[in-house]
């Protein structure tokens, strides 16, 4: 068989500069000797094939991705039968859940880490395996800033959970449930047994939450083989995903298809408008800013407002019905993408891993299960985009308008003549201990028009930025039957989550945002026609306010928090590490000896 070249500028791969340099046995012998120790052989690292990478995230202590560990089997035999290499390694545990103080502050450190091992280690490409909300962007942060060929493969959702009859979906179930418990009408006991029926299996959150929404925006970017991202975990089709996405990878790297030439502005834009038209998580925001900056791509306010207008079509929990069973089966993210490409929504030349456009990929595929997949003209709500906020509080915050219940809308939307426009008075909290503190103190007056506000959230205060902006109302609302407050923050929300916030509002409190001069009491008036939120509250008076000073955040506790701290960018600049920007195409120089 003659021996393939690869497309690379100087018909080489990079490993062949540890293994295979002219002149250098002497350190490729040093470099080769200890992976014989497992039974490699040095015919094969120094024969010129591609070592391909497997970024494993998948561990005991990230379970959502831990399917991953059975999966590379299949990826590995996939990247053989193509002609690859395979060396398998860990990245940074991400665990959404369970990291505090929260996970959002370890998608830096993991893409740093991550960008070390592409950049100094003989690999020529790498599979990024993906799952838990930002172990997505995490990895395609880092692959676009070393620029070498990538491929996402998602480790896929959970199977659809059941209680008593009814679906039940991660973090969904665990917001409602907990009104329930507040109210009392429910147990602990109950609570507890829905809670862990919504994870019935091996896989990342069923609902369009921010994992599957971060793995279908990875699929709309070209970063995935067609149909991969909403496969549940468990089924056939995700380890066929495996040995495909492996085989495709090793074709990539004789292609040299690398980031640079599949992430385009029309990417980012196509990811925005499949988060609108998906109901996804608004943690997609500061994630799809962050892998664009990367990428060298500027979004501006006006490409989110442009996806404003773009409809929900999906029939899924928090915003629909259904889980991620059913989306899969009603043909995933390509039949999502064929509705949109019909309705001219999205740009259909940008280009894809498998070298086609995501127009050739994707056409044709439509539902035909349409209670799951509607159409753009037929659609479950008009305008699900998420909209952007601005005013004396915040220069940017965002609100996902489709989670707003009919209920919610009646009761501040649907006055006479002032339907989009509502004014409340600010209850105001100084992070989440706080919030948990005062909550039901009746000295408080919290009522039905009131705006629930926490500060101290955001990537500087908390650090790393918290989802504690979803904040249900007192028990005694509660058991009133009033369900959800308008809340606003300068942290996150989990994507899970059905409230009516608004969310990741920058520059945050702790950096001197608006938000930190306002006090309880104050009225805060929303102009959803206008896109403005703003304090009541007279210039002079706010000066005045400056006079006590910045609210208190916490000491950091690790020597990341302090260094996240130091580097890291506002939610609307996408929280990245700012000094980490300047360093692009960071494999087309090959580290020293
Ligand atoms: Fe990991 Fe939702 S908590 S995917
Ligand atoms: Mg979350």
């Amino acid at each position: 068989m003659s021996k393939r070249i690869p497309a690379t500028p100087n018909g080489r791969f990079r490993s062949q500069e540890w293994f295979d340099a002219p002149g250098h046995i002497d350190m490729a012998a040093l470099y080769l000797e200890r992976f014989m120790n497992y039974g490699l052989t040095p015919d094969e690292l120094r024969s010129g094939r591609p070592i391909i990478g497997i970024a494993q995230s998948g561990s005991d202590l990230s379970p959502c991705n831990r399917i991953h560990m059975e999966l590379a089997k299949r990826t590995r035999e996939g990247i053989r039968d193509a002609g690859g290499i395979c060396m398998e390694f860990p990245v940074h545990p991400i665990f959404e859940n369970c990291r505090r103080p929260t996970a959002a502050i370890d998608r830096n450190l993991s893409m740093l880490t991550l960008i070390e091992i592409l950049h100094a280690y003989p690999l020529d490409a790498v599979v990024l395996t993906t799952g838990c909300d930002k172990t997505t962007p995490a990895g395609i942060m880092a692959a676009t800033a070393v620029d070498i060929p990538a491929i996402v493969l998602s480790g896929g959702p959970m199977l659809d959970g059941w209680n008593d009859g009814e679906l039940v979906g991660s973090g969904t179930v665990i917001w409602r449930s907990r009104r329930a418990l507040a109210a009392g009408q429910i147990t602990e006991e109950e609570f507890f047994d829905a809670a862990l029926a919504s994870a019935p299996s091996a896989g990342h959150c069923n609902t369009m939450g921010t994992a599957s929404t971060m793995n279908a925006v990875a699929e709309t970017l070209g970063l995935s083989l067609p149909g991969c991202s909403a496969i549940p975990a468990p089924y056939r089709e995700r380890g066929q995903m495996a040995y495909e996405t492996g085989r495709r990878i090793v074709e990539m790297a004789y292609e040299d298809l690398k980031p640079s030439k599949i992430l385009t502005k029309a990417s980012f834009t196509n990811a925005i408008a499949m988060v609108a038209a998906t109901g996804g998580s608004t943690n997609a925001q500061p994630h799809i800013v962050a892998m664009a900056r990367h990428a060298g791509v500027e979004l501006s306010d006006a490409d989110w407002m442009q996806a404003h207008d773009i409809p929900l079509i999906l029939n899924m929990q928090p915003s629909g019905k259904y889980l991620g069973e059913r989306f899969h089966r009603a043909g995933g993210v390509p039949a999502i993408l064929a509705e949109l490409l019909d309705a001219n929504l999205i740009d259909g030349a940008a280009a894809t891993v498998t070298g086609k456009s995501i127009a050739e990929n994707n056409s044709g595929k439509n539902s035909r299960d349409r209670e799951m997949i509607r159409t753009v003209a037929d659609p479950i709500m008009e305008r699900a985009g998420f909209m952007v906020l601005k005013g004396n509080l915040f220069d940017f915050a965002i609100m996902k308008t489709s989670v707003i219940s009919k209920e919610f809308r009646d009761r501040y939307l649907s006055e006479p003549g002032n339907e989009n426009v509502f004014e409340c008075k600010a209850v105001v909290f100084d992070g989440s201990t706080d919030y948990h503190n005062r909550l039901n103190d009746p000295a408080l007056g919290i009522d039905e028009r009131t705006i629930l506000v926490i500060r101290g959230s955001g990537v500087v205060g908390w650090p790393g930025s918290a989802e504690v902006v979803n904040m249900q109302p007192p028990d005694a609302l509660l058991k009133r039957g009033i369900t959800s407050l308008p809340t606003l923050g300068d942290g996150r929300q989990s994507g899970t989550s059905d409230s009516p916030s608004i969310l990741n509002a920058s520059p945050e409190s702790a950096v001197g945002g608006g938000l930190a001069w306002l006090r309880t009491g104050d009225i805060i008036r929303i102009d959803l026609n206008k896109g403005t939120c703003d304090m009541l509250v007279e210039p002079d008076v706010i000066e005045t306010r400056k006079k006590d000073g910045l609210p208190p955040v916490p000491e950091s506790q690790t020597p990341w928090q302090e260094i996240y701290r130091a580097t890291v960018s506002q939610l609307h600049t996408g929280g990245v590490m700012e000094p980490a920007l300047k360093y692009t195409k960071i494999a087309e120089k090959l580290p020293r000896h």
